[in-house]
């Protein structure tokens, strides 16, 4: 075996302390380099408590990665204001959210609903033989799989949520024995992905045990072959939709474009989205740059999000747009419509005093409120990317948010910061121009 490969594998890393795996990572990967040490722990809380707590979120942690917690204030949804908590560490994003809020803000601000909340699970096996005896097994079994699963439902249905249905589903077309047990969900306040898996790994048991018994299947039919037991993350039945929409004439906010130009141009931006895949990829982007920092700042799951939504966009069999504009009798109108899976209960929620933080600021939101304030975020990201987009261009804006950043990597204090500010308060930021910027000041020093 290769020997850089060997020096540098570990056997029992998770059984070691936290202070004897830094000193192992920074000796094997870091050639004992104390500054990396020292960046490591200068991330740790000093309040002990807490930094255990996020010691024990995950698995092997070593420190605490920062990402920038903000707040987009002024959004009116369905007549009640919100600051919506966002964390994401792109400048603009921000920035970009509170400038549509306030917009909208005048115009009646955003109208959000639920359409649909229901969550989906699978059961996939493989079977061998004839899919009748099969779905007569299936009608016997089906109510013992849901009273096997009282034990689990039991507190859940007592809030109203619980399963909803367990269907039995041939996929042999696409792949030969291949079945499924497809189950829905009501997991009100919970995202519910714990208690989703426990109830579909107790309907894999049942079903295969019952199978076993089934004097109707054949020797090798009674041997169904549970392969997994999944919730999926693809919910096109829990969704939400959010709008804005205001007279045509009312688009009032750009002083070099006409409100009907400029309704015009946007709907257009929006119509490329939903024809061409690799524009869309861009413009949901944009959306998933509101969603995600909401889903993250609320402590969810934004991979769970992500893949669910991106699926959604592609099911009519081409990636595309997740929001859509018209003009209808000189109104204007944008809205989303998106699948999000969300939980304001269980979790991260009670346990990360941020997260409490976060809900807490959003009145202490219902699953169904933070969806749409999440859907709410999504929309207002991309009216602020495709107003910038159709207008001034999007790096006009965004460098103006973006030149902090550059200005911290040339380590610019606080005076010259301040100047460099005021400069670009009236020249373009570009990258090279704040660069030039930072050498002519500090030359004539
Ligand atoms: P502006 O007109 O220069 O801003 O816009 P302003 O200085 O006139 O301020 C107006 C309001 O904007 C402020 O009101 C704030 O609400 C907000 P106020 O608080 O003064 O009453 N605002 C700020 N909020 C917090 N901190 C700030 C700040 N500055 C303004 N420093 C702005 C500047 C960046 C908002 C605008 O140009 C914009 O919305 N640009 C779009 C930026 C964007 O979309 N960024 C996302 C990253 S780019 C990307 O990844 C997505 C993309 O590829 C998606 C796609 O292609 O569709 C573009």
């Amino acid at each position: 075996m290769n020997i850089i490969y060997m020096s540098k594998s570990v056997s029992g890393f998770s059984k070691m302390s936290k202070s004897n795996k830094i000193d192992w990572i920074v000796a094997t990967y870091f050639n004992h380099n104390e500054d990396a040490k020292h960046i490591i722990k200068q991330y740790w809380n000093t309040n002990i408590k807490l930094q255990q707590l996020h010691d024990e979120f995950i698995e092997n942690t070593i420190t605490n990665y920062y990402l920038p917690f903000g707040v987009a204030p002024n959004f009116l949804i369905n007549d009640k204001m919100y600051a919506i908590p966002m964390a994401i560490e792109e400048s603009s994003v921000v920035a970009a959210a509170s400038k549509a809020a306030k917009f909208w803000l005048d115009r009646g601000g955003f109208k959000a609903e639920v359409l649909s909340t229901t969550k989906i699970g699978q059961v996939h096996f493989m079977f061998h033989g004839n899919f009748k005896t099969l779905y007569a097994f299936f009608k016997t079994v089906k109510p013992k799989l849901f009273e096997a699963t009282q034990p689990i439902t039991k507190n859940m249905e007592k809030r109203g949520g619980g399963i909803i249905d367990i269907e039995l589903r041939d996929k042999s077309e696409s792949m030969d024995g291949y079945f499924q047990l497809h189950a829905t969900f009501e997991t009100l306040d919970a995202m519910g992905a714990n208690f989703i898996n426990s109830c579909l790994e107790q309907f894999a048991k049942t079903f295969r045990e019952e199978a076993l018994n089934y004097d109707d299947f054949s020797e090798k039919e009674k041997n169904i072959e549970i392969i997994m037991s999944i919730l999926s993350n693809y919910v096109p039945d829990c969704l939400v939709r959010a709008e804005v929409s205001c007279p045509v004439n009312d688009l009032t906010e750009n002083p070099d474009i006409n409100p009907e130009e400029f309704a015009k141009k946007f709907i257009q931006a929006v119509k490329i989205a939903e024809v061409e895949p690799f524009r869309a990829v861009t413009h949901n982007k944009g959306i998933m740059n509101g969603i995600d920092a909401v889903v993250l700042a609320t402590g969810n799951d934004f991979r769970a999000v992500e893949a669910g939504v991106h699926a959604y966009a592609s099911r009519n069999g081409r990636y595309s747009s997740l929001t859509h504009a018209k003009i209808e009798n000189d109104i204007f109108y944008f809205w989303i419509e998106i699948p999000l899976a969300l939980g304001t209960v269980g979790g991260l929620t009670s346990l990360h005093p941020l997260v409490k933080l976060a809900l807490e600021l959003l009145h202490n939101p219902s699953a169904k409120e933070l969806m749409q304030v999440v859907a709410v975020a999504g929309l207002a990201q991309n009216f602020a990317a495709l107003r910038s987009l159709t207008t001034t261009g999007i790096q006009e804006g965004h460098m103006k948010m973006h030149l902090m950043n550059i200005l911290n990597q040339f380590e610019a204090t606080n005076e010259e910061k301040k100047t460099l500010i005021d400069y670009f308060k009236t020249h373009t930021a570009t990258h090279s121009a704040v660069v030039e910027a930072i050498h002519n000041l500090r030359s004539k020093k």
